[in-house]
């Protein structure tokens, strides 16, 4: 069986202040007209049961998933009590995925990036469930980089290949995450990189062998989790463990470490939405370079990202700024500063 957790508890906070800790970037409409989760789900249920759908995500959103997603049953939703990252968060879901679907085949991925392409998107994700069934493998989806991105990971290929379903799969010789950009601006000009898109493709006994190997506090404290699960209820055993995790992400926890990792090179129109800028890669530009949205008047303005949400913003002989109206916010921040919001949401003491 192939199934799939999407991880849907972060807080979006570079997408400040449309994107709330109460209503994240994830469960808005950012682009289309359906939230960004729900055209996750859309995607998925093109090759994917939803009953073999799962989504992890923060107490807080759990409504909200339900909400959003009614067709989804109750079960399916995996509520973690505190965020730990994305490590523990893959952990958990692996043990209970297995109780229903033991030894299934799990598509791990984000709620919240664009895929332009959806038929090439299944493609790849067929292929890489294929790749994962034929060892210990763990299989990424690679994209080729443009820029030295210095939030992504970085995967570097071998010439050591397999060919399936017309696709070319590489060996990975290394997994680097986030490195910094004399590392990154090298990996570009190397060529045999790729971009971490933050898609997995694992057998649950496999990722879990894993985690044994290099992660072995985590192991043992799903191995008390499943245990518990037989005799007391889901939720209450989740309540008192999960938040005894380390905080860790799969990416340094693991991937970095790990032998027997693939990549499937893509080409179907990704963007992770990081932040505010992601919108002038993934909406149309007016002649000025402006993306706007809602009720703006502008004149003499260029290269600016401007959303209103009802009152009218008009800007005169500006360059290169976020504008954002909210109910009670308004943002004016320099696109290059687009990065830093967090750090103004740190200051913030209420209302975040
Ligand atoms: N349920 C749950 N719990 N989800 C989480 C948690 C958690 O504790 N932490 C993060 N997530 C979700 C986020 O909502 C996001 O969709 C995904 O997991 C990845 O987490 P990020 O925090 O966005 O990771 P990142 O952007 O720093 O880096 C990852 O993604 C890049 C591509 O977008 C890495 O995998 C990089 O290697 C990769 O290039
Ligand atoms: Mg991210």
């Amino acid at each position: 069986t192939t199934t799939c957790v999407i991880m849907a508890g972060g807080k979006g906070e570079r997408f400040w202040p449309k994107s709330r800790t109460h209503l994240p970037k994830q469960f808005l409409n950012i682009s289309g007209n359906k939230s960004m989760i729900q055209q996750c789900i859309e995607r998925l249920q093109k090759f994917i049961p939803i009953e073999q759908i799962f989504i992890i995500t923060n107490e807080l959103y759990a409504e909200l998933i339900k909400a959003q997603i009614p067709t989804l049953p109750d079960d399916n939703i995996i509520i973690e009590p505190v965020g730990r990252n994305t490590a523990p968060c893959v952990g958990l879901a692996s043990i209970i995925i297995e109780e229903k679907f033991p030894d299934s085949t799990m598509i791990v991925l984000p709620s919240d990036h664009i895929i332009k392409d959806e038929n090439e998107f299944i493609n790849i994700l067929k292929t890489g469930v294929e790749v994962s069934g034929q060892g210990k493998h763990l299989v990424t989806l690679g994209i080729t980089p443009t820029y030295p991105e210095t939030g992504y990971g970085y995967i570097e290929s071998t010439d050591q290949t397999i060919y399936l379903n017309n696709m070319k799969i590489h060996k990975v010789n290394k997994f680097v995450e986030k490195p910094n950009l004399e590392k990154a601006t090298a990996y570009i000009e190397d060529g045999n990189y790729y971009w971490n898109s933050g898609i997995f493709v694992w057998r649950t006994s496999v990722i879990r062998e894993y985690i044994r190997e290099l992660l072995p506090d985590m192991h043992d404290l799903l191995e008390t989790m499943k245990v518990a699960f037989q005799t007391s209820d889901r939720n209450s055993v989740i309540r008192s463990e999960f938040p005894k995790m380390p905080d860790q992400s799969i990416d340094y926890g693991i991937m970095e470490k790990a032998e027997n990792i693939f990549v499937i090179p893509c080409i179907f129109g990704w963007d992770d939405v990081g932040s505010w800028t992601a919108l002038e890669r993934i909406n149309d530009v007016d002649d000025n370079g402006n993306v706007i949205r809602g009720n703006i008047l502008n004149l003499d303005t260029k290269g600016c990202i401007i959303e209103s949400n009802g009152k009218l913003i008009a800007t005169l002989g500006v360059e290169d700024l976020i504008i954002v109206e909210t109910d009670d916010v308004t943002l004016i921040c320099k696109k290059d500063k687009a990065q830093d919001i967090k750090s103004l949401i740190k200051e913030l003491k209420v209302q975040k």
